[in-house]
């Protein structure tokens, strides 16, 4: 029952195991895939869209983020825990970005830190990995920077995957604990895979990679647009419609509350 630690990760890459990883931002669902048995919760910037209605990534800030994280892992007991550093909260300088992760692990009791972006990132990699605090990497399309990306769109394409494959090495060397891939070529993230000996994590990657994440919302159909490579799992949007019409029926027409669901 003891929580995932980054070692888990590790031993998994070496027996060859798969493993998912799901995103989280509030307690009772944090709770939900805990006991489901997904080893690794991700507290993404994707919050920014998915918790906050914002249209990208970009304006979400640490103060925004620490108590979901904190939430997360308040209502876990198992899972490893790690927490998005959002744009600009790590880019300026190896200090900025010992300083965020820092708040996040002590103010939140996140287990580990993803960052964005490849050789741009490697000395805030080295830093808080020398800190003791075990990174995420993440490249291809990395949605920070979709300012410069110029949309959300297939990256690694072409000569594009050399330099992918050389940015996943440097990121391994220079500590990163596993790698997300997140909408490159199946056969690129595959042939990553292959290169490296820290897992991979993809998303809209293919098949090829040690590992899986998806946005839980997406998962679960609770998302109004998915990208092609999401599969959803369930269909919250219609369950909670249903729900939420019924119950306003049965209150417009006053058969809710009844006695059952009344005290005496
Ligand atoms: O913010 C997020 O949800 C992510 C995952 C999709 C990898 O970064
Ligand atoms: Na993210």
């Amino acid at each position: 029952n003891r929580r995932g630690t980054v070692r888990d990760i590790a031993r998994a890459k070496e027996h060859g195991d798969r493993w998912p990883m799901l995103t989280a931002y509030d307690a009772l669902t944090a709770r939900v895939f805990d006991d489901a048995g997904i080893p690794v919760l991700l507290v993404g910037d994707s919050a920014a869209m998915v918790v906050y209605g914002y249209d990208s990534t970009v304006p979400v800030t640490v103060d925004d983020l620490l108590p979901l994280t904190a939430a997360v892992v308040r209502s876990t007991r198992r899972a490893l825990v790690v927490a998005d550093l959002p744009f600009g909260s790590y880019q300026a300088s190896t200090e900025q970005a010992l300083a965020s992760a820092a708040r996040f692990m002590k103010e939140a009791g996140a287990q580990a830190v993803k960052l964005e972006g490849g050789h741009r990132v490697v000395p805030q990699v080295e830093a808080l990995v020398a800190a003791g605090v075990p990174v995420m990497g993440h490249l291809g399309l990395t949605p920070q920077s979709v300012n410069t990306l110029g949309g959300y769109r297939v990256q690694g394409r072409g000569e594009a995957g050399a330099r992918l494959l050389a940015e996943a090495k440097e990121l391994e060397h220079a500590g990163a604990f596993s790698i997300v891939l997140e909408c490159v070529p199946a056969d690129l993230a595959a042939e990553v895979t292959g290169h490296l000996s820290v897992p991979t994590i993809g998303i809209g990657a293919g098949p090829g990679t040690d590992a899986q994440v998806l946005v839980w919302q997406d998962m679960a159909g609770l998302s109004p647009h998915v990208a092609k490579f999401v599969k959803t799992y369930a269909d919250l949007t219609e369950s909670l419609t249903r729900a939420a019409r019924s119950y306003a029926e049965e209150v417009v027409a006053g058969t809710f509350p009844d006695e059952e669901h009344s005290y005496a």
